[in-house]
């Protein structure tokens, strides 16, 4: 059959509460234009992130009902960590509340406090950094290189791996300014791009410019099943290989991951932080316990361990993926047939809308993807999140608005839907105000921002 249908049954519903464009319009008045200030019932189809707003199978849930709550040596604990040896093959597994956790802990065990012999900052070098990711690198006195192909960045260019890190140049970092490196990053699928995955080749090229220089390698592996499907589906020679092979060959070429278990771990709160090296792991456990709690739990429940644990084996289905990764290069062909410009190809996660094509009459600063955002709020109550200058802090290199799909929670008429509010907004592009923030916090402004639209009173 050529139909890919979604690999399951819905056993449990919430409802959608729909609402006019009048309501909406004034509601985002209301939270003053940034669509995080929302409350969620306010929102008709919610694609605003990918990251722990996914449903949960019925095995999961099962999971949480056998969790085991003691403080210390939970079987929880056991079971999620033999499941994620199972799959990444480390043994140094530490829980922790989410990705960031792990990023901050990171930070504080290889940054802080950390001199170099030229006397500049330390820089950290990452295809792209995740926003989080580079607060915390930020946050540990260090620099945040991004260092994406040209591909990578050229948002219309159709490549089979945007996310793949520039070679020459992160080797003319480390050639250059070695002792000023103390480790690289490689985040897989690169969300910042599009959602793009990283080749095997690309991966193993990185690891060896590691080995040159004598630099720990550490993945950025929230996205790890999405980025071997999309190996397996169009690297040379690894279309025979099971998609749990390639995970672990990602996971082989790392000395350690930060993992926020909200995307593939299949669940809605929870992350994993691995570390090869015992001393670091005996001093990243110091720090697990300081803020996030005792290494046999991290700051999660032991019922958020169990849902982890059978997630992780759940992500790695063909059939799943299969589904997943075509859902979301549905919208992006529906998108494009209409005429919206969009990273191509499609992410694994997401449809990233290329708002500086579609409002070519806004520039950076009066933000084109917070101009697109609101107005796909506005029409459909269709929440997005603008990936460009407003996130960036700064002039970013692309204006993109990210629809990004939760797993296993809305259905194909569910995009078709957003495939109608993302048209008409395109209709009306050119006649969408620029904005201006009104009052923002020193980082991360996005999440709390306050906006006006250049035409209100
Ligand atoms: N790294 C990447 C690549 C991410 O996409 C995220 C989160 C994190 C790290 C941090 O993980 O949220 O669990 O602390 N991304 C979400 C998103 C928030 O919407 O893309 P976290």
């Amino acid at each position: 059959m050529k139909t890919i249908i979604e690999p399951f049954r819905i056993k449990s519903v919430e409802p959608i509460r729909m609402s006019t464009p009048a309501e909406r319009a004034a509601w985002l008045a209301e939270a003053g234009w940034n669509l995080f200030r929302l409350p969620s019932e306010r929102v008709v189809i919610d694609l605003l992130t990918d990251s722990g707003t996914g449903a949960m199978s019925s095995e999961q849930w099962a999971g949480v009902l056998r969790g085991d709550e003691s403080y210390a040596g939970a079987p929880s604990f056991f079971r999620f960590a033999r499941a994620v040896e199972d799959l990444t093959g480390f043994t140094n597994v530490l829980p922790t509340h989410q990705g960031r956790a792990c990023e901050r802990i990171l930070c504080e065990l290889l940054l802080r406090g950390r001199t170099t012999p030229s006397g500049r900052r330390p820089v950290v070098p990452n295809n792209a950094h995740f926003d989080t990711t580079r607060a915390n690198v930020e946050h540990g006195g260090a620099e945040a290189l991004d260092l994406l192909t040209d591909a990578g960045r050229t948002p219309g260019l159709v490549a089979p791996f945007k996310g793949d890190m520039d070679l020459a140049r992160l080797e003319a970092l480390l050639a250059a300014r070695a002792d000023d490196v103390p480790f690289v990053m490689i985040t897989i699928t690169c969300n910042t791009n599009g959602g793009q995955p990283v080749s095997l080749a690309n991966l193993r090229a990185v690891r060896a410019l590691c080995d040159r220089f004598g630099k720990p390698l550490i993945l950025d592996a929230c996205r790890f099943a999405e980025n071997a499907w999309f190996v397996k589906q169009r690297e040379p020679g690894q279309a025979g290989r099971a998609v749990r092979a390639i995970v672990r060959e990602q996971f082989d070429l790392a000395d350690g991951a930060t993992i926020s278990a909200k995307k593939d771990g299949l669940v809605n709160t929870g992350g994993i932080l691995l570390l090869r090296d015992p001393e670091l792991f005996r001093r990243a456990s110091d720090l697990l316990i300081l803020t996030e709690g005792y290494v046999t739990y991290g700051g999660l429940a032991g019922r958020d361990l169990e849902a982890m644990a059978v997630g992780l084996g759940e992500v790695t289905d063909d059939d799943y993926l299969r589904y997943r990764v075509r859902s979301v290069e549905f919208l992006g062909e529906r998108l494009l047939a209409a005429g919206v410009e969009i990273v191509r190809p499609p992410g694994g996660h997401a449809v990233y809308i290329d708002a500086a094509k579609l409002c070519p009459h806004l520039p950076a600063e009066r933000f084109p993807g917070q101009a697109v955002a609101c107005a796909l709020y506005e029409v459909g109550g269709v929440r997005s999140c603008e990936i460009g200058t407003v996130m960036r802090g700064e002039p970013a290199p692309m204006e993109l608005v990210r629809l990004a799909i939760p797993r296993r929670t809305y259905t194909q008429s569910h995009v078709e839907y957003v495939v109608e509010v993302v048209t008409e907004v395109a209709a009306r592009a050119a006649t969408l105000p620029g904005y201006e923030i009104v009052e923002a916090p020193p980082a991360l402004r996005h999440f709390s921002a306050r906006f006006r639209p250049l035409n209100a009173t």
